[in-house]
């Protein structure tokens, strides 16, 4: 098939699949396959984050590659040439991820990678090159080295500034990323970040987390985690400016990855992260299905009731189970105050968008 008529047949299927989704809102019922699938490959990192606890969690009963194979494929049946996002842990240091991710290109997975870049040296940056991922998100929290080793406990800043270097000057497709934690360290300079990222690095997008408690830990049990926390920004006022530049920098047309209605979100939760008024209602019920590195299927990674596991069944009949349907009556309204990027659904235009950049790149075969 012409990589032209693989780029129609990816379009629409997400088309029809948008519309299917869009109805199951409307009705509360599912009639539509999940447009958002992410997978956990690991618990594993070297780093040594001090927003995040995740490099102290071991290996644990996690799938091989050989398993994850199998998964693909029949997600892959079922789903058609589907968006794979994949974080950890560390997804390079799972043994086998370059296996991995050329099976994904091989039967036509897009993907996208969240790495911290500690793997990334030349040899690797070679292998992606030859099997993805499609889409790289680097973390960057800061544009000076000493800020962002000193957030990450080790000296990554170089490396993933080599890496990008590197992919962009030898430029097969791949489309990159920055990806930056709004917290204090970094939040008076998110648009320098952001501008860095884009006219110095190269990168295609920049996108912005907001802090959210510890990852790997229960901070997120206390209502009041962020008046503990050390990286929750101290001036509201400053950010809240802050963030109405980026705002503007994203109307003049630079690629900031967040919808403008979450960066609007941003603002309001960084006055108070437990009444920020939410746009709308969440329905991650029916469009995400998340994946932990032992193939416990989730609806949401903070409501982590498990809906099934993918070493005993098949993901669609997780997702069209009776279990599944009781999690989501139970998670409807919820009112957590969260606000993690990959809990938003995106809008058919943004997505469109995405899809024609990637078309431009190298199609979607
Ligand atoms: C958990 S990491 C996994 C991927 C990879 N290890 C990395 O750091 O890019 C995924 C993303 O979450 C971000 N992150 C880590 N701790 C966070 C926190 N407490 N609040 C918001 N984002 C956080 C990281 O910067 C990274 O961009
Ligand atoms: S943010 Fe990423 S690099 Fe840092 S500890 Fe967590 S998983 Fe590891
Ligand atoms: S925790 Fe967030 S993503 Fe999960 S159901 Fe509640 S609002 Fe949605």
């Amino acid at each position: 098939m012409t990589t032209l008529l693989k780029d129609i047949q990816f379009a629409v299927y997400h088309g029809t699949n948008h519309v299917a989704q869009q109805a199951s809102y409307a009705l509360d019922r599912r009639l539509n396959k999940p447009s958002q699938v992410s997978l956990l490959i690991t618990d594993v990192c070297a780093a040594r984050c001090t927003m995040c606890e995740m490099w102290k969690l071991q290996e644990n009963d996690e799938l091989s590659i050989d398993e994850w194979k199998r998964v693909l494929d029949d997600l892959r049946g079922w789903l058609g040439p589907f968006f794979l996002v994949i974080s950890g842990g560390e997804p390079f240091q799972k043994r086998g991820f370059f296996e991995f991710l050329a099976h994904c290109r091989q039967i036509g997975i897009k993907t996208k990678v969240s790495s911290n870049g500690m793997f990334l040296t030349r040899k690797a940056c070679e292998r992606i090159l030859e099997v993805g991922p499609d889409f790289l998100s680097v973390s960057l929290d800061h544009h000076t080295r000493e800020v962002h080793d000193r957030i990450r406990g080790v000296p990554l800043f170089d490396r993933c500034v080599e890496a990008i270097d590197f992919l962009r000057g030898n430029d097969r497709g791949i489309v990159l990323g920055v990806a930056t934690v709004i917290m204090e360290e970094t939040c008076h300079d998110l648009v320098a970040t952001g501008t860095w990222a884009l006219d110095t690095l190269g990168v295609d997008r920049v996108l912005y987390q907001p802090l959210y408690p510890t990852f790997a830990t229960d901070e997120s049990m206390d209502p009041q985690w962020f008046e503990r926390n050390p990286h929750w920004p101290r001036d509201p006022d400053a950010l809240h400016a802050e963030i109405e530049r980026l705002r503007a920098m994203k109307r003049a047309g630079r690629p900031v990855w967040n919808p403008d209605e979450h960066l609007v979100a941003m603002q309001h939760y960084f006055r108070d992260p437990a009444s920020h008024p939410r746009p709308d209602e969440c329905m991650v019920r029916y469009n995400a299905f998340n994946i932990d590195p032992r193939g416990d299927v989730m609806f949401c990674w903070t409501v982590d009731d498990r809906a099934g596991n993918l070493r005993r069944q098949h993901p669609r009949e997780i997702w069209e189970s009776a279990h599944a349907q009781q999690i989501r009556d139970k998670m409807k309204g919820c009112k957590a105050p969260c606000l993690l990027n990959c809990y938003r659904g995106r809008s058919l235009v943004e997505q469109v968008g995405l899809f024609r950049l990637f078309a431009s790149r190298q199609g979607f075969g």
